[in-house]
């Protein structure tokens, strides 16, 4: 009776069935996947800076548009605009997420078992985004060389077929950090071209850089290139606010497929109007504190690595991957254990929860990942209590 696109397994691991456990026991845990920001004490989240704005009379009235509200729309081009890049506001879509987002687009680019290139390691949730749209995901290699990571691009090529549909970028990755490279970019776009892929460039933490570098790409939205691009983002990384709920896509590319493309997408959006308009009306108020905020979310990201780093000079037997931004820190771990059992071992005996690597796909163990967003406290004893294991 059900579908087949919906058949999951819901067997929890053993993992997250310790944790409840200890949870349901009244373990304190200390748990270093927190990736919420709302739950990790930053200051920026006050009541009265962030919620007053939503009390516009304006929000009393509805005046749905398919792209979003002109005025929300003219936000997320001064964003662009902030770093030198121009963007028409017919090109841009707002979606109540990212995740949304790559719905609407597989919806749009890729027929069902038809595929999408997308990277790996990286992030879960690209699973059942595309389980939900019948697309099938076809893993690209990250390789790094402990100095940095970088697309295999042989593999990349190797992975597509005529099946192939799309190409996702994430810029930077999730956990691994990684920007793409203007070298590499241009690998890509010449694949792209050759075998009519739409890229899409997932750029949520895009802001959250460690250090500039000449190598990298800066945004895809603007490039009027001459492939598809679709650059997602969205305000729960840039403001640090996942519940307000507004992301949006930036459509680019040759003029004759970009018109009748926009057309659908319009359609698609004018479906589901998922965008409210409260949060539209607010997000001129809460771009104004957009400096602020990530500067408190960088600070934080900033300290919890650097502690480890500093850490980790200690210990030999861990060491710490390449990272250019995000907000994890991903470890390499002896493998005399699997993931699974070093994991677990963290857990029931430190009470301290960390992400496997094979939650991320990484193609070899052992790996650990850890958020680096709750408070400092936390963190520092959370990574000693783990380290004190190995
Ligand atoms: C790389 C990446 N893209 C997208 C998302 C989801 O963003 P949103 O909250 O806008 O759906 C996440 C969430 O962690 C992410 O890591």
């Amino acid at each position: 009776m059900l579908t087949s696109r919906t058949n999951w397994k819901f067997n929890p691991n053993q993992l997250s069935t310790t944790l409840t456990q200890l949870k349901a026991s009244g373990t304190p845990v200390l748990d270093l996947t927190e990736s919420n920001p709302t739950h990790c004490q930053f200051e920026y989240l006050n009541a009265h800076q962030l919620l007053s704005p939503l009390t516009d009379s304006q929000n009393l009235c509805y005046e749905p548009d398919p792209k979003g509200k002109l005025e929300a729309r003219k936000i997320v081009q001064n964003y662009y605009r902030e770093k030198e890049i121009e963007v028409d506001l017919q090109n841009i879509f707002l979606t109540a997420s990212t995740s949304e987002a790559y719905s609407f687009l597989f919806k749009l680019l890729v027929n069902p078992n038809e595929r999408a290139l997308i990277p790996q390691p990286s992030y879960p949730l690209f699973h059942f985004l595309a389980d939900l749209n019948d697309v099938e995901l076809v893993p690209y290699s990250l390789r790094h060389n402990g100095e940095a990571w970088q697309i295999d691009l042989k593999h990349l090529v190797a992975q597509c077929d005529s099946k192939t549909k799309a190409m996702i970028l994430v810029h930077p990755n999730n956990p691994t950090g990684s920007f793409v490279k203007k070298d590499e970019l241009k690998a890509l776009v010449q694949v792209a071209k050759e075998r009519s892929l739409a890229l899409i460039s997932d750029e949520v933490f895009s802001d959250y850089s460690f250090q500039e570098d000449e190598k990298r790409v800066g945004s895809l939205a603007g490039n009027a290139s001459e492939v598809l691009t679709f650059t997602l983002s969205g305000i729960s990384k840039i403001l640090g606010l996942p519940q307000m709920k507004l992301a949006w896509i930036v459509a680019d590319g040759p003029e004759p497929i970009l018109k009748p493309l926009l057309e659908r997408l319009e359609l698609i959006s004018d479906t589901y109007l998922s965008v409210n308009t409260p949060v539209q009306n607010a997000l001129s108020s809460w771009f104004q504190l957009k400096n602020e905020i990530q500067k408190e979310i960088k600070t934080r990201v900033r300290n919890n690595y650097s502690f480890l780093e500093k850490q980790l000079e200690k210990n030999t037997l861990a060491n710490l991957l390449p990272l250019e931004g995000g907000w994890y820190a991903t470890m390499k771990i002896p493998n005399t254990k699997s993931e699974e059992e070093w994991t677990l071992e963290f857990l029931e005996q430190a009470h301290v929860y960390v992400h496997p690597g094979y939650f991320f796909d990484f193609a070899e163990e052992a790996y650990v990942v850890l958020s680096l967003l709750p408070p400092e406290k936390t963190f520092q004893e959370g990574v000693e209590r783990i380290l004190k294991r190995l």
